[in-house]
């Protein structure tokens, strides 16, 4: 790996654990205005300090988060359909590798559909970007959709997303958590990560996915909703990075949920690269 791009990686995936807590606020490329995002830079500036990376789309970049922040940026660009629409896969690179190295970025995302009628077009751009990337030495992060068909969240289906991507070049893979999880980790190359999808009923059950995910191979996290949606989104990311970079139990991170809900300090407590 050119040491551009093994430094890029390592701005995100932390030397001391391996792993990353990456903050997705991407959500509004095809959701519009999700719930407690509607004002994206009130929503991420209390976390952005608590991120290891943070996930969005270049104009959320540009208009709500501040150019002297030196948290890695993951640019997600790909895009070109809405949930008006029933098929979500159709999308295509939307924000060119030129305009991601303008923006310092320190990886790029784009979603693949495997499965899906536009499966092909996907995979397509996904290895097209994949050149791009390895011509700047910007890591790409192939993102597993799952779209509306839920029931593809299971090991066999992420195993054959996460699989295709890593061959097509991609350099980090996120995914979900599903049962089975360890062997969609077994057959994947390169790094995983695992997105949180919708709110889940509490915070213990956050936690949990995101200790059962590490158990079994994940490098970390990327999560959006079951942070910013929280109603203590900062104690929340904490309570997540202790999981991530500090082996702590689903008790251990409930009690720093609650000690950060009760009394809130500065900085995470994993020091960062
Ligand atoms: C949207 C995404 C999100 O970044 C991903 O789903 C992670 O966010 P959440 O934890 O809310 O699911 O890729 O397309």
């Amino acid at each position: 790996m050119d040491w551009g791009l093994a430094n890029r990686m390592h701005r995100m995936l932390l030397p001391a654990s391996g792993n990353t807590v990456m903050l997705a606020v991407d959500h509004g490329y095809f959701m519009g205005p999700t719930h407690r995002l509607e004002d994206a830079r009130a929503t991420i500036t209390p976390l952005l300090p608590h991120a290891d990376a943070l996930a969005l789309t270049r104009g959320i970049l540009r208009h709500s988060v501040d150019p002297t922040t030196s948290t890695p940026i993951v640019l997600r660009v790909s895009g070109g359909a809405t949930v008006l629409q029933d098929d979500l896969s159709h999308e295509a690179l939307t924000t060119s590798m030129r305009d991601a190295v303008r923006l310092n970025v320190s990886a790029v995302a784009m979603s693949v559909f495997v499965g899906s009628p536009h499966e092909h077009d996907s995979l397509v751009h996904l290895a097209d970007l994949v050149d791009q990337g390895e011509e700047h030495s910007i890591p790409v992060m192939a993102i597993t959709a799952v779209g509306k068909e839920l029931e593809k969240r299971d090991a066999r289906y992420l195993a054959l997303a996460c699989r295709v991507s890593a061959e097509l070049g991609a350099h980090l893979v996120k995914t979900y958590y599903c049962d089975g999880f360890s062997k969609v980790v077994e057959g994947c190359p390169v790094p995983l990560v695992v997105a949180g999808g919708p709110k889940l009923d509490s915070a213990r059950a956050a936690i949990e996915l995101a200790r059962h995910a590490i158990d079994e191979g994940a490098h970390g996290i990327d999560m959006g909703r079951n942070i910013w949606q929280s109603d203590h989104p900062v104690a929340m990311l904490k309570a997540l990075r202790s999981i991530v970079h500090e082996k702590a139990t689903v008790r251990e991170a409930l009690d720093v949920l609650e000690t950060e809900r009760a009394h809130p300090t500065a900085r995470p407590p994993v020091a960062t690269a």
